[in-house]
């Protein structure tokens, strides 16, 4: 961040509320401007690496391997550095702009998402979306300096200079808190609704006491296609006192109603009078104006149509351009901010995926037809880059939780109740009230357990392609091996007292295997009874174990806060294993076992034993 070239613009405004915070730089974002304008740096997540752009020639000048999953990119300061958040791999990277090296690497224990600068290249500040934490780095020595926590799965981060605050929002919940630069504590926070869902960015006002969110509201009481999700900008007040609050501006009721679906970022202004808001699902972006009244705050201007699955948007300095981040079409179109006419493309990466998965990516990713007929929802609105939306929905069949697509090739059938066999049986989702598409097959496709749906339409199999393509990743919390306690956890999970493994065996913890109908293993652990709306019955297929250190709610419907819960007072008469007689300590230590998982790689050990995953 740069503020000194504002020096004047921040002198106009210095009577308003606030200090002048600074520029709209200072959140978090898939894309970052240099400060002098030279250059732009974007992550590309699938190919694993950062691009950077020369913004006088709009030509590619490096593409730099990162590692896996790069999210946030940041400029440090006004240096040629880039820091980069690498998701997959746990790590903040540093780049040079100017060489395309890297040249730096700190390990941040786990998921780092969202990262920002200080104006002065002096701090870098990164968040981790698991487990919920801020994380302060030198930039200088590239070290820790400082960590707290700040709520659970924070994504979003803002840093303001002015009021020497760091901002931070959960991904889950919307919470934004607002953390000291001094003390590094939690000073203070902005609730949010239960249905506020899938918020990973802040932007702050250059000089209006305010914070814009991106957001989603999952409204789990109707699964349907008209009335489950909902596209937001949230304007948050961050002025202190009895001003605290935060408004939801809907972003289908600027346009006659014109529907839009899954915002993912937004990027104010220099001159803090425009919003630009991108929508990954319908593929389109909003040019707003925002006004000064904290009535109205957002006026619409226009609408243009983007690229495939856009993620980021950012203003250049001078405010004449901006620049929107296509993720499945690969490439960063500049546009004109006035005319909002495009300008230039610039390709910043090759497809790295197979053509079939990137067929089946984008179509996931799409609200628009053959998936979704009314543009509000897409597969991604609830399984946002495989994972889950952490909730727990009132479905046709009963209550059911969103699962975590991780690892699915191997644990087939699908769904808690294994009432389906193969992604493609999608097609029933995509064409029943949920999403009310086209659908991607010609003619009638058979029911989720009769005949195969798989080689219907080669779209079909394309989504299941790219759905049977997450990865289980490893647990954070056997980094160093396992613990003392995960060890003894495990003990009492392999016992014969507890029974856990007779029904969570194997590589991926579960008996449940691909079969016809007939042959379906389903259990009755106690679970279901309460739900007079469940019509498949009570016995449920067992869930992999892999991965769930960071799947909460558990069980089918959700009805378990926390793993603890599930194994003392979620389980009472000892049908979902054997648990009464185990002591806080076991209970404890089991805990510590079960959220070490995976510790290791599953696979290898599932193919000696002659499994094979689902192919496409
Ligand atoms: C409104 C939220 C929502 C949308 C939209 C949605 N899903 Fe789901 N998904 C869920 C829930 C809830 C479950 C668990 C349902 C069950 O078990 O009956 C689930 C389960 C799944 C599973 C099973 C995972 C497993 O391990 O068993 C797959 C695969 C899946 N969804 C794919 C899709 C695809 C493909 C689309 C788009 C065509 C889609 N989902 C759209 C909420 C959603
Ligand atoms: C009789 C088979 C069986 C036994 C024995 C069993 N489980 Fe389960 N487990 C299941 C089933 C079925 C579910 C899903 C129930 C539901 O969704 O309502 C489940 C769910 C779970 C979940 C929640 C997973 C998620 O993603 O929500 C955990 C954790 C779990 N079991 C751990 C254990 C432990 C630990 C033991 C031993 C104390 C154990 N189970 C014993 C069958 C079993």
């Amino acid at each position: 961040m740069h503020y000194a070239r504002f020096a004047g613009f921040v002198a106009i405004f210095a009577s308003l509320v606030l200090p002048a915070s600074g520029w709209a730089d200072g959140s978090n974002s898939l894309m970052d401007l240099s400060p002098d304008g030279k250059w732009l740096a974007c992550s590309n997540r699938d190919s694993g690496t950062v691009t950077i752009v020369d913004l006088a020639s709009r030509a590619k000048l490096h593409e730099v391997r990162v590692g896996a999953k790069p999210e946030g990119v940041s400029f440090i300061g006004s240096t040629d550095r880039i820091a980069v958040a690498v998701y997959g791999d746990d790590r903040v990277r540093v780049v040079s702009a100017a060489t395309g090296e890297l040249v730096g690497d700190v390990d941040v224990y786990d998921e780092p998402y969202g990262v920002v600068s200080d104006p002065e290249g002096q701090r870098i500040y990164v968040t981790l979306d698991y487990p919920g934490r801020l994380v302060e780095i030198d930039a200088r020595t590239l070290s820790i300096t400082r960590e707290t926590p700040v709520g659970s799965f924070s994504r979003g981060v803002a840093f303001s200079a002015g009021e020497r605050r760091i901002y931070v929002v959960d991904y889950y919940s919307a919470t934004m808190r607002a953390v000291d630069a001094d003390s590094f504590q939690v000073v203070d926070e902005w609730p949010a609704s239960s249905s506020d869902n899938l918020a990973r960015q802040i932007t702050l006002h250059p000089s209006r006491p305010k914070a814009y969110v991106p957001n989603i509201r999952s409204r789990v009481s109707a699964a349907h296609g008209q009335g489950s999700i909902f596209p937001y900008v949230t304007v948050l007040d961050r002025g202190a006192g009895d001003g605290k609050r935060r408004k939801r501006i809907p972003m289908d009721a600027f346009l006659n109603n014109y529907v839009t679906a899954n915002p993912w970022e937004i990027a104010v202004s220099p001159d803090g009078r425009s919003l630009f808001v991108v929508f990954a699902a319908t593929n389109d972006l909003f040019a707003c104006d925002l006004i000064d009244d904290d009535y109205r705050e957002i006026g619409y201007r226009g609408r243009i149509q983007l690229g495939a699955n856009p993620r980021a948007v950012r203003v250049a300095r001078d405010g004449r351009t901006f620049f929107v981040y296509n993720a499945l079409d690969f490439n960063v179109v500049a546009y004109d901010t006035q005319s909002l006419a495009p300008i230039a493309t610039i390709a910043v990466t090759e497809n790295p995926l197979d053509e079939q998965v990137l067929l089946g990516k984008r179509l996931f990713y799409s609200a628009l037809q053959p998936m979704v007929g009314l543009r509000w929802i897409s597969c991604a609105s609830c399984h946002p880059d495989g994972e889950p939306d952490s909730r727990t929905w009132r479905n046709p069949e009963g209550l059911r939780n969103t699962q975590a697509l991780a690892g699915m090739a191997w644990t087939h059938p699908i769904h808690w109740s294994a009432d389906r066999d193969e992604v493609q049986d999608f097609e029933h989702t995509i064409r029943g009230p949920l999403m009310q598409g086209q659908g991607l097959v010609r003619g009638a496709v058979s029911e989720s357990l009769a005949d195969p749906n798989k080689g219907l339409a080669p779209s079909l199999d394309a989504l299941a392609a790219y759905a049977n393509s997450h990865k289980f990743s490893f647990s954070p919390h056997a980094k160093g091996g396992l613990t003392e306690g995960a060890r003894r956890g495990r003990e009492v999970f392999y016992s014969s007292e507890t029974q856990c493994v007779t029904c969570h065996s194997g590589p991926f913890f579960t008996d449940s295997k691909p079969a016809p109908a007939a042959g379906r293993v389903r259990h009755d652990v106690g679970t279901g009874r309460s739900d007079r709306t469940e019509i498949l019955g009570t016995a449920y297929d067992t869930p992999t174990l892999l991965g769930i250190y960071r799947t909460a709610p558990y069980m089918h419907d959700g009805s378990a806060a926390t793993l603890e819960e599930l194994l003392t007072t979620g389980n009472p008469r000892d049908v979902h294993g054997k648990t009464s007689g185990l002591s806080s300590a076991q209970v404890a230590d089991l805990v510590e076992f079960l959220k070490s998982l995976p510790f290791e790689d599953p696979i290898p050990e599932a193919v000696k034993a002659g499994r094979t995953p689902v192919g496409p």
